[in-house]
């Protein structure tokens, strides 16, 4: 099974505040849902409560370690049962969600990476570790423009998408 991480991440690795998104890009809205449809997606408990809901279409896996439940979710307190469950249900790409801390502890599982890296800076709370990209291949990149209102005013900043692969 790959196990992928899917994140957006803007110019200092920020990627939330106050348990909310930075910024709305629907284009790479559109792209999460397209990717993660049909698969297993593995989240932090802070993640799942921002979205406030599974997400339709994907089976949702939370890691807690406070005995969080949810009607609709699969919850585990150990990275390995959580992997394992999709596992044994037939997932062939499992997708770590966020946020923060998930990205953290499951980064050593991690061998396809889908990242939107965004032009943007500003406060967060949340951050994206610093990655050593020095042993991943990067398979495929996409420039996004800015998206501007009759005024000139950006709605929605320019973004990269990249693919990255761990090299064997
Ligand atoms: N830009 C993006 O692509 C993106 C994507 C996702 C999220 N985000 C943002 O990221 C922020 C949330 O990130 P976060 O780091 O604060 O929280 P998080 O990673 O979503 O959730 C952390 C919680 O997950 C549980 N957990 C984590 N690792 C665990 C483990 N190994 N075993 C058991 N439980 C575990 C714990 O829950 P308990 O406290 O219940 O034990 C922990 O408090 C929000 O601002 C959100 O909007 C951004």
């Amino acid at each position: 099974m790959i196990i992928s991480m899917i994140v957006a991440y803007g110019k200092n690795r920020e990627i939330g505040l106050d348990n909310k998104m930075l910024w709305h890009i629907s284009e790479d809205f559109k792209n999460f849902k397209t990717i993660t449809s049909g698969h297993h997606i593995l989240m932090g408990r802070k993640t799942f409560q921002s979205i406030g809901k599974p997400l339709p279409n994907r089976t949702s896996i939370v890691l807690s370690n406070s005995g969080f439940t949810f009607d609709g979710v699969h919850t585990f307190n150990d990275i390995q049962k959580a992997i394992d469950f999709a596992k044994d249900s037939g997932e062939k790409e499992l997708f770590v969600i966020g946020g923060a801390n998930v990205y953290e502890s499951l980064f050593p599982y991690i061998n396809k990476m889908y990242l939107s890296e965004v032009n943007y800076e500003g406060k967060a709370d949340a951050h994206l570790k610093e990655l050593d990209l020095s042993t991943w291949n990067l398979n495929e990149e996409k420039y996004y423009e800015e998206i501007l209102d009759t005024r000139g005013d950006i709605t929605s900043p320019s973004w990269t998408f990249k693919i990255y692969n761990k090299k064997a």
